[in-house]
């Protein structure tokens, strides 16, 4: 596996690549990786003849400076691990690179970014639409592949693919989870233990919802009071938004139809996870 550093190098193998007529397979990625990143790496290796994955913490998706100071950075692990999932390159920019002083475009899908992680992140989809198009173009990728768990941000990058006519395919895979049902996460590494203790109420509190739907139970109140009750019985946890909506819209649902995304964001002790299911 290659480390390229510089945008024009990834540009001269990637178009190279698709002179060649072979097929490529992304997986942008800030690092820190963990097993939810490697599946679908794995899945790309699988699909394509060119593998590409990126590392970058994109700091304008950050709209905490303190979340973006504290994001781990372990880049000779991550990148040991790329190599072992079997990808071919390792693109690694810096932030000068992608965003010089002159800098002044960005890439925003209206609606679908303005709910949910929009409202208590603002401008944070902005950012991952801005550097997700940015890194479009410069692999060119055929196929990309991002995790459930973000169901938003695939959501948003989804209808971005659409209204600017790249052509992409998205692969969303299911979230990779912990024996106890906790999502993998890169924040997960800052849990302190009591935290990653509690932690696992986000993935019992979304089994419950499900099971209610499953039921026949439809009124959306009703489910979201359940979840919040089940989060809000373990200390030291606050629910930013609980919720069920339309997969397609992101809309809440008054009345549950199927198929329908549950959506949860909380923090737990210093920590804000979030997490989600389709039922
Ligand atoms: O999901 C992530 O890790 C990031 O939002 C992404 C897609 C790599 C853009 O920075």
């Amino acid at each position: 596996m290659r480390i390229i550093r510089h945008p024009a190098e990834i540009r001269r193998l990637t178009r190279r690549a698709k002179q060649q007529g072979k097929r490529i397979g992304f997986v942008p990625t800030m690092g820190a990786l963990h097993e939810g990143h490697l599946s679908l790496i794995r899945k790309a290796r699988g699909e394509n003849r060119l593998v590409v994955v990126s590392i970058f913490v994109n700091p304008i998706q950050f709209n905490r400076a303190s979340d973006l100071r504290s994001y781990p950075c372990t880049l000779q692990r991550d990148a040991r691990l790329v190599a072992e999932a079997g990808a071919d390159l390792l693109f690694v920019p810096s932030a000068k690179q992608m965003y010089p002083a002159s800098f002044q475009t960005t890439v925003e899908i209206s609606n679908l970014s303005r709910p949910w992680e929009g409202r208590f992140r603002p401008g944070h989809f902005r950012g991952v639409t801005t550097v997700v198009s940015k890194l479009f173009n410069l692999v060119q990728p055929d196929i990309v592949y991002f995790g459930q768990k973000d169901a938003q941000q695939a959501r948003v990058v989804r209808q971005m693919i659409r209204d600017l006519n790249l052509d992409i395919t998205l692969r969303v895979l299911p979230t990779v989870r912990e024996p106890d049902g906790l999502a993998m996460s890169s924040r997960n590494q800052r849990l302190s233990t009591e935290a990653r203790r509690s932690s696992r109420v986000l993935f019992q509190a979304l089994q419950e919802a499900t099971r209610l739907i499953q039921w026949g139970h439809r009124r959306e109140n009703e489910i979201v009071r359940r979840m919040r009750q089940v989060i809000r019985s373990v200390p030291g946890t606050r629910i930013d938004y609980a919720a069920v909506v339309d997969p397609e819209t992101l809309e809440r649902m008054r009345r549950v139809r199927r198929p329908a995304l549950i959506l949860l964001a909380v923090w737990v002790g210093k920590i804000r996870l979030i997490d989600c299911c389709e039922v």
